[in-house]
């Protein structure tokens, strides 16, 4: 038997990986697979029909390398990885939970999660659009587009800190832009980190992306909070504004311990078409050490418009237990600290450097 793409081309079923077949049911067939969008290292991604016939999207629990699908049923790669893939399970349907919490137009809505196969299933909008990255390497965003379409994230990202979340995987590929032009919010799978370290299974991966993560998330312990997410936005707009995104935030951090330049090219002064402090705002934002960032989306917002920043709405869950929420407009006790010096370094900070560097070191020599 095969089975036929929407290109035509021939599949054979027998060659297909981890995904479940078009036309499989779920949940007492409430829906039905569609077609496979995109594997990642945590999941796998479909288009679906739900009962009524509407297009949805099914993001199904499937940790890459720690299971495996006999036939439709998620198993474990071995008996080592149970523990791991049954926590796993449960944070995804904690993060269907969370963003369930979040009612925003830039924010993809959740409509339910459920168990079948032996692992967990969220219900998506459809967001009849492209991949922010794609788009943009055939239709640009004008500058008002991009002005647009910050503050518009940034009032989504106020809404999912002011809910003691963090999203931790903003990047190009994980804003969608609808057929409106409307940037999205999507993939809130990294969220899923808070863990703590010594309850994280061994195999999971540690959600970074080069270019757009800031420093602390290489970091296990190290010091996330909204200025983390803060930091990818900005890597995303550096991303549309330039074409490409920052210099890789580890590669950064080792200069500065090593008292060499950042590498970081500051956007204002160097681009046209933008405001100063439009591009100021972004350059700061940018900043490696967390502490010399801007602290909350709302006090980005209001860089952009003049308009002084709201009082944050009430916080209704600690990030993590690991990390007590700071009050987020008020500054850190090391806010008076000047931007990018390494003179600056705290000492927990030097050393998490000093760190970087040794592991940098480490890679240059291996890779040799
Ligand atoms: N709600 C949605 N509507 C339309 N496409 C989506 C939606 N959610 C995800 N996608 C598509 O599937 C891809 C993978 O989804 P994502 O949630 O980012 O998972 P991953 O963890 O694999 O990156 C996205 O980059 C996007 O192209
Ligand atoms: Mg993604």
């Amino acid at each position: 038997m095969s089975d036929v793409s929407d290109d035509g081309v021939h599949l054979d079923p027998e060659d297909w990986g981890d995904e479940l077949k078009p036309g499989t049911d779920l949940f007492h067939a409430q829906y039905s697979i569609d077609r496979h969008l995109k594997s990642g290292g945590f999941g796998i991604t479909y288009l679906a029909r739900d009962s009524l016939n509407r297009q949805v999207v099914i993001k199904e629990c499937f940790p890459e390398g720690m299971c495996v699908r006999p036939n439709r049923v998620v198993r474990p790669r071995s008996r080592t990885y149970g523990a791991g893939v049954a926590t796993l399970i449960q944070k995804f349907i904690g993060e269907a939970q969370s963003l369930a919490r979040i009612d925003h137009p830039n924010v993809v809505r959740v409509h339910q999660v459920f168990e079948d196969n032996d692992t967990a299933y969220m219900v998506l909008d459809f967001i009849d659009g492209r991949e922010l990255g794609e788009e943009i390497v055939e239709n640009p965003l004008s500058p008002a587009e991009v002005r647009s379409a910050l503050l518009q994230l940034l009032d989504a990202v106020a809404v999912i800190h002011d809910a003691g979340l963090l999203h931790r995987d903003i990047s190009p590929d994980n804003i969608m832009l609808d057929a409106d032009r409307r940037p999205v919010l999507i993939d809130f799978g990294a969220a899923r980190d808070q863990e703590r370290p010594a309850n994280r299974p061994a195999s999971t991966v540690h959600v970074v992306k080069d270019g757009y993560s800031p420093q602390e998330l290489y970091l296990q312990g190290g010091d996330q909070g909204p200025w983390s997410d803060l930091y990818a936005l900005a890597a995303t707009f550096h991303h549309l504004i330039t074409g490409e995104a920052p210099p890789n935030s580890q590669m950064r951090l080792a200069a500065l311990a090593m008292g060499s330049p950042d590498p970081y090219l500051p956007l204002a002064g160097r681009v046209d078409g933008y405001a100063p402090a439009f591009l100021a705002a972004i350059d700061k934002a940018l900043s490696v050490m967390a502490h010399a960032r801007i602290q909350t989306a709302r006090d980005w917002t209001a860089m952009i418009t003049g308009v002084p920043a709201p009082a944050p709405r009430p916080v209704s869950q600690p990030l993590s237990e690991q990390q007590p929420q700071r009050q987020l407009s008020q500054p850190m006790p090391s806010e008076t600290a000047r931007p990018n010096s390494p003179l600056q370094l705290s000492p927990t900070r030097a050393a998490a450097a000093v760190a970087t560097v040794l592991a940098l070191g480490a890679v240059i020599l291996a890779g040799v």
